[in-house]
């Protein structure tokens, strides 16, 4: 089964508004209308709506990095699927790493907004990955099955349609060690293979799962030559046009 290469820029805490413009107006020039790869950018909330405008009528897509799993109200700091979708967002980063060591972030309530945001039409890219001392201890496949099946708790074969998964080993974020395309490969097998488990093996081949943790364009050739790496989610190397573009390049090629 082909499944479609996805390319996603994670920019985290970085870019204003004029910055995140600029980036994607770069990033929009250069991904073609029939594009092969599908390419994501996710901006901080204050610059999506300038980082739409910028991709309007390109093939760039527009992710945000989370949600509150709420319709709207008295939820201070917290944003709404309803208000990501009137900017035009189709997709959301959630459970990433950070998320769920700075803010605590637990399986259910990530699970909670992956279902929030399948109600509403919007993408979630789920991230699971295990930290240094997880994967020393031997518990890198026990921790990723429990946040696996901790974040599609309840979601339907249907549903999973819509979801991405990015396997993120924590140790390789942002530290510029990578995981060897080998054990990067040993974990999504991994993962579909849950997937088969868990709905069938339809549903698990037409799922994307990627890679995130250090990518980048000199390391991404053999990370996506693996059977089971369908992209990347991209933290440093997204934050550059020459960059980006490199690794939506590296996905064209190995498509
Ligand atoms: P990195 O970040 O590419 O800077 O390692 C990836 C991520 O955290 O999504």
């Amino acid at each position: 089964m082909s499944r479609r290469f996805l390319i996603a820029g994670n920019w985290k805490m970085n870019k204003t508004p004029s910055e995140g413009h600029e980036l994607a107006s770069g990033i929009g020039q250069f991904v073609k209308k029939d594009e092969s790869v599908e390419v994501v950018v996710c901006p901080t909330y204050p610059a999506l709506d300038r980082v739409s405008q910028a991709i309007e009528g390109t093939a760039v897509k527009l992710g945000a990095q989370n949600l509150y799993p709420k319709a709207s109200g008295a939820y201070t700091g917290e944003i709404s699927a309803e208000m990501l979708r009137a900017v035009f967002v189709k997709y959301v980063i959630l459970g990433h790493s950070e998320r769920r060591e700075y803010f605590a972030e637990s399986d259910d309530f990530i699970n909670d907004k992956v279902k929030f945001s399948l109600e509403n039409l919007l993408h979630p890219i789920l991230c699971i990955g295990e930290t240094l001392e997880q994967r020393e201890a031997e518990q890198t496949l026990d921790v990723v099955k429990k946040q696996l099946l901790g974040g599609l708790e309840g979601v339907s074969k249907a549903d999973l349609n819509n979801v991405v998964i990015a396997y993120e080993p924590v140790w390789a974020i942002g530290t510029g060690k990578t995981a060897t395309p080998e054990m990067a490969q040993e974990v999504h097998a991994f993962i579909r293979k849950l997937l088969t488990e868990a709905y069938d093996d339809n549903a698990s081949q037409k799922t994307r799962i990627l890679y995130g943790g250090s990518m980048k364009p000199s390391n991404a050739a053999d990370l996506l030559a693996q059977e089971d790496i369908d992209g990347g989610l991209i933290g440093g190397a997204s934050l550059e046009v020459n960059s980006f573009c490199d690794l939506v390049d590296a996905a064209r090629n190995a498509g």
